[in-house]
C-alpha cells in the first residue's frame, strides 16, 4: 500500500474585503502550514464569476488576495501563490469532473441553496457547479490536505466521491497506463490516481461568527459593516467593532461547558484564542468570572497588535502593483507545469489522443 506525497492547497475568491472570518478559518492556518509542507494557495479568479459576473475592479481584487496572502507571510519562493484562470488546467478537469459528478450530488450542496436563494431559476450554471471546479482546483495536483473554514466541509466531501468515483469507473484505465498507487480508504484497499482529499478545519475560531448575531457566520455579504472586522480596517475601527459587538450581561464562565447557550460569548472567545494562539479552555482559565468590560479591552489589544501588521504590509504591498504580478505570474507557471503533468494522464487514462 503506498501514500500519496503530502501537498497542501487552498483558494480565496477575489470578492470583495477580506474579513476575520477569512483571516482566521483560512490564511492563518495557511501560514502555519508551510513549515514542513509543500503548499500551493490560489486566488480562485474563476470561482468569483459564479455569483456575480461583472467585477469593476478584477484586478484589483485579484491582486489584494495576492497581497494578503504574502502580508500574513506565506512564502512564495518556497511555495506558489497563483491565479486559478493563468492555469487553464483547473477548467479543463472542472469539465470531465462535470462528467463524473452526480445531479443529485449538486442537489445537496447547501451552499448553492443559500447562494442561490429563492430565484435559483436565475442562477448562473457555473455557481451551480462551483463545488466541482473547486474538486479540480485541488485534484489537478493530486493535492492531500485542504486548510478551510467550516463552511467548506460539505465541498470537500464532494471532492471526495468525485475522485473516488473516477477511481473507480476508471480502474482499468489507470492500471493500463500505469498512473496509479495503491491506497486504502477506510478498511477498503483502492487502485488510486486522485487522493481522498482531507480536509483541515480544527482550531478555536473553524467558523467565526457575526459580532452582531452570534448565530449567523461573519460575511463579506453582510450588510452591517459592524458585523466584520476587516482586514483592511484602522486600529479606530477594530476598537470601535469589538466594543460595540453584542454580548449577553453575565461575565465569561470558567470553562468551555458555560459558554453552552451563548454564541456571543463563545465566538468572541474563539476569536481571542485563534489569534493568540492558543485554546478556548486556556482563555477561560485566564478571563473566567471577568466581565465583558475586562476581556474586549483585552481581545481589541490582542486583535489591533496581531492584525495591524498584517494590514501594514498588505497596504504597501498593494502599492507595488507590478510585484504582485510578477509573483503571481512565476507562481502560475509553476502551478501549470505541475498541472499539465496530471492532465496528461487524466487524458491518457479517458483514452482522449493526445
Ligand atoms: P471565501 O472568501 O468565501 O473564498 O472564503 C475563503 C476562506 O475563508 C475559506 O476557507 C472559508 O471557509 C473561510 N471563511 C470564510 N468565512 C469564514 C468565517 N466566518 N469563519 C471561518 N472561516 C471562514
Ligand atoms: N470555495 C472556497 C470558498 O469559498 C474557495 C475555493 C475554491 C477553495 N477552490 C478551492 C478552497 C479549493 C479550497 C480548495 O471559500
Amino acid at each position: 500500500m503506498g501514500e500519496f506525497r503530502p501537498l497542501v492547497f487552498s483558494g480565496v475568491q477575489p470578492t470583495g474585503n477580506l474579513h476575520l472570518g477569512n483571516y482566521l478559518g483560512a490564511i492563518r492556518k495557511f501560514v502555519a502550514l508551510q513549515d514542513g509542507n509543500d503548499c500551493i494557495y490560489c486566488v480562485v479568479d474563476m470561482h468569483a464569476l459564479t455569483a456575480q459576473l461583472v467585477h469593476e475592479d478584477m484586478p484589483g481584487q485579484i491582486r489584494s488576495i495576492a497581497a494578503a496572502f504574502l502580508a500574513a507571510g506565506i512564502d512564495p519562493v518556497k511555495h506558489i501563490v497563483f491565479n486559478q484562470s493563468a492555469v487553464p488546467q483547473h477548467a479543463e478537469l472542472a469539465w470531465i469532473f462535470n462528467c463524473v459528478a452526480r445531479i443529485g450530488w449538486m442537489n445537496r450542496m447547501t451552499q448553492f441553496k443559500d447562494k442561490a436563494g429563492k430565484d435559483r431559476e436565475n442562477a448562473s450554471l457555473g455557481l451551480y457547479a462551483y463545488p466541482s471546479l473547486m474538486a479540480a482546483d485541488i485534484l489537478v495536483y493530486r493535492a492531500t490536505h485542504v486548510p478551510v473554514g467550516d463552511d467548506q466541509k460539505q465541498h470537500l466531501e464532494l471532492a471526495r466521491d468525485i475522485a473516488m468515483k473516477f477511481n473507480m469507473d476508471f480502474a482499468d484505465h489507470i492500471r493500463r497506463t500505469g498512473t496509479g498507487i495503491d491506497i486504502t480508504v477506510g478498511e477498503e484497499p483502492v487502485h488510486a490516481y486522485f487522493p481522498m482529499v482531507e480536509p483541515l478545519i480544527e482550531g478555536p475560531a473553524p467558523r467565526v461568527m457575526s459580532l452582531r448575531d452570534g448565530t449567523k457566520k461573519m460575511s463579506k455579504s453582510d450588510a452591517s459593516d459592524l458585523s466584520r472586522i476587516n482586514l483592511m480596517d484602522d486600529e479606530d475601527a477594530i476598537a470601535k467593532k469589538i466594543r460595540k459587538a453584542k454580548t449577553d450581561p453575565e461575565g465569561l464562565p470558567g470553562d468551555i461547558a458555560g459558554l453552552a447557550g451563548r454564541p456571543e460569548a463563545d465566538n468572541l472567545v474563539g476569536i481571542y484564542a485563534a489569534l493568540a494562539d492558543r485554546t478556548k479552555p486556556e482563555i477561560l482559565s485566564e478571563f473566567g468570572g471577568q466581565q465583558f468590560s475586562v476581556f474586549k479591552p483585552a481581545l481589541i489589544e490582542l486583535a489591533i497588535a496581531t492584525l495591524a501588521p498584517v494590514t501594514g504590509e498588505m497596504r504597501r504591498l498593494m502599492a507595488d502593483p507590478g510585484h504582485i504580478d510578477a509573483v503571481l505570474r512565476d507562481g502560475s507557471a509553476r502551478a501549470r507545469e505541475r498541472a499539465e503533468k496530471t492532465m496528461k494522464e487524466v487524458r491518457d487514462i479517458i483514452g482522449f489522443l493526445q
